[in-house]
């Protein structure tokens, strides 16, 4: 027996992978004995620069490319022990979509039902069209779609035969924001099916928004666990930035600095920075208390550490929203 049960859709243990070396080349260990446990019904994202392991670890967990060392069981199947086990019951949307372009999406769906042995392949590729948002360009040749909505097709093939766990490598990468959004939906649509969603993405904000939880990856080692909001509040405190007639500010510092939850006040340009655990829950207090003392600010904002800033401390460097190589 190879199932097991339990809350867990993926548990990885040390799981290591070392590419050969070749012709005087040292190998590569691109992922160096990670551990991993990803819940059954969530969205699960793994952040990481270029080359930090994150295809690498998608491949051996979907069975595609085999396992230097440790343990990964996916779907409550040990991926050594079963691999086809874990195919029939993961979908897999790759970082490469190899899409060909000369039949329309409906006859691609149709194929694709008809290779997973589906009952009713013109039934299910209608569902899975309409599930994607496809349901207007479904009769298009795919050479037509835009990039977003050949990411949304390559979706729907890896849901054609109802999937426990989705593996989605990258799946906005090269999208501009508003295709990213209209995936990052379709994602969520999917898990609210009850599918399992593990994703990898270079996108802060991705991770940000559409991860119940996340990994962040770097040089093939975990250095980074938990919800986003979790990893952010490790680092600190949020800040609410407080703009004002400067004839006002020692008046507005004595005030907000005997306000409970504040943590401590400075100076920031044109105004004052008011340090607190939660700045969405504090800024009521913050606005009621300074009506009562008859100061109006001109501008309140509010900042959390981001996830740029969570990497940043674990590693001494930045993400930088995903393009590394451009920033300056
Ligand atoms: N077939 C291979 N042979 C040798 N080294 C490899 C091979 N594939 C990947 N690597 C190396 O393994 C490391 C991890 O690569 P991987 O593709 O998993 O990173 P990634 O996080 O997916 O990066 P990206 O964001 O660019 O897709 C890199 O150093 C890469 O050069
Ligand atoms: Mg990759």
């Amino acid at each position: 027996m190879t199932e097991q049960s339990g809350e867990l859709a993926i548990e990885v243990r040390g799981l290591v992978k070392r590419y050969p070396g070749g012709r005087g080349q040292d190998g590569v260990d691109a992922v160096r004995g990670i551990d991993l446990d990803v819940r059954r019904g969530e969205v699960f994202g793994f952040l990481g620069p270029n080359g930090a392991g994150k295809t690498t670890t998608v491949r051996m967990l979907c069975t595609l490319l085999p396992i230097s060392d440790g343990r990964a069981v996916v779907a409550g199947v040990d991926v050594r022990r079963d691999p086809a086990e874990v195919r029939r019951r993961i979908g897999v949307a790759l970082q490469e979509a190899g899409l060909d372009g000369r039949q329309t999406g409906r006859e691609l769906l149709e194929l694709q039902c008809g290779l997973y042995r589906i009952a009713d392949p013109a039934a299910r590729a209608t569902e899975l069209l309409s599930l994607v948002g496809l349901d207007d360009a479904a009769d298009r040749l795919i050479s037509t779609y835009s990039g977003g909505m050949k990411r949304r097709l390559d979706l729907a093939t890896a849901l054609v035969h109802e999937p426990r766990v989705l593996f989605l490598d990258e799946p906005t990468t090269g999208l501009d924001p508003a295709s990213r959004v209209t995936v990052w939906d379709e994602v969520r649509r999917i898990n609210e099916l009850g599918t399992t969603v593990f994703l990898t993405t270079q996108y802060l904000e991705e991770a940000d928004q559409l991860c119940d939880r996340l990994a962040i990856i770097d040089d093939g080692t975990i250095v980074a666990e938990g919800t986003p909001n979790a990893l952010k509040s490790e680092l600190g405190s949020d800040v609410c930035t407080i703009s004002l007639d400067p004839i006002e500010h020692e008046r507005a510092r004595a005030a907000l600095g005997s306000l409970a939850g504040v943590d401590h006040v400075t100076d920031a340009a044109e105004g004052l920075a008011v340090y607190v655990d939660d700045a969405a829950a504090a800024v009521a207090d913050i606005v009621r208390l300074l009506s009562d003392v008859d100061i109006r600010p001109r501008a309140i904002s509010l900042s959390r550490p981001s996830l740029d800033d969570v990497f940043l401390a674990s590693t001494g460097r930045r993400i930088e929203g995903g393009v590394p190589e451009l920033a300056s």
